[in-house]
């Protein structure tokens, strides 16, 4: 007996995901899936046609317009709602936030596996929610939900404008190549992985009090002398670690 020919599969089946928006995420979950040979529709808003019915609805769209265009536009689908915010908690939809950055480039099959996604506490079960995906995965508590968000924010989002600092003032202050401090960059990297708890050097890891005032002193008149000072003031006086 022959094979069935794809174009016999009924076209008016239900798509497993309907993705809607055409950002950065959406772009890089539709990567994924097409890697993985997961069948997704897509929809964002400027097309003509009207949002199609699916049995997962992946509203990959700006934070501050997930609730109201679930409200106005998917209130009678009964599939399920989907957002990936890191930030917001919604009884609109299960929260599922895919904990990393997406840059403008895709990326390999690879990197998109080791992809934690963290789940809104009482969300359904993984294989339920996500079906052909075999990511790891944990539960958060809604109520935590905000402050985790702060936590990422803080590590990723501003440790980037600190790096930006360094080789914008390489780049035009100090009149040094700003790849020059890449290997600095890579090592800390690496040591924070391989070893998070013990991966601070330099003059807080010391308690090198002179060293940290001259370099206060340097700082006069600079923007982010306030970060360093609360820095030092917050070293070691975190409570949840
Ligand atoms: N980027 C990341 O690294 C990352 C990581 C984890 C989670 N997320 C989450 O992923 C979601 C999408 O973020 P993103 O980075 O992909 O954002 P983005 O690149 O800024 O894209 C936002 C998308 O939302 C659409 N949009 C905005 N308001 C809309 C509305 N009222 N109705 C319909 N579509 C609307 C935009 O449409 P137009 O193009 O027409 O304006 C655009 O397609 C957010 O919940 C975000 O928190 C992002």
């Amino acid at each position: 007996m022959g094979q069935v020919p794809k174009t016999q599969v009924p076209e008016a089946q239900t798509p497993d995901y309907l993705i809607i928006g055409n950002g950065r995420l959406a772009r890089h979950i539709l990567h994924y899936f097409s890697l993985l040979n997961i069948q997704a529709a897509h929809w964002y808003r400027g097309m003509e046609s009207a949002i199609p019915e699916a049995k997962r609805y992946l509203v990959l769209i700006s934070d501050n317009a997930i609730e109201e265009f679930i409200a106005e536009n998917l209130r009678d689908k009964t599939g399920i709602k989907i957002h990936c915010s890191g930030a917001l908690t919604t009884p609109l939809a299960v929260g599922a936030h895919p904990l990393t950055t997406f840059s403008l480039d895709l990326y390999t099959s690879e990197k998109y596996k080791e992809i934690f996604f963290i789940l809104d506490e009482n969300a359904p079960d993984f294989a339920e929610l996500l079906p052909g995906l075999s990511n790891p995965h944990a539960r958060l508590d809604p109520a935590l939900k905000a402050k985790y968000h702060a936590h990422c924010v803080m590590a990723a989002n501003y440790s980037c404008l600190l790096w930006q600092k360094l080789f914008r003032g390489f780049e035009n202050e100090f009149r040094l190549p700003p790849e020059a401090a890449f290997p600095l960059l890579q090592q800390q990297t690496e040591n924070i992985l391989r070893d998070w708890k013990n991966a601070l050097t330099g003059p807080l890891a010391r308690g090198d009090t002179a060293t940290i005032s001259r370099n206060l002193d340097a700082l006069e008149g600079d923007a982010y002398r306030n970060i360093y000072q609360t820095f030092v003031d917050s070293y070691g006086k975190e409570t949840s670690c």
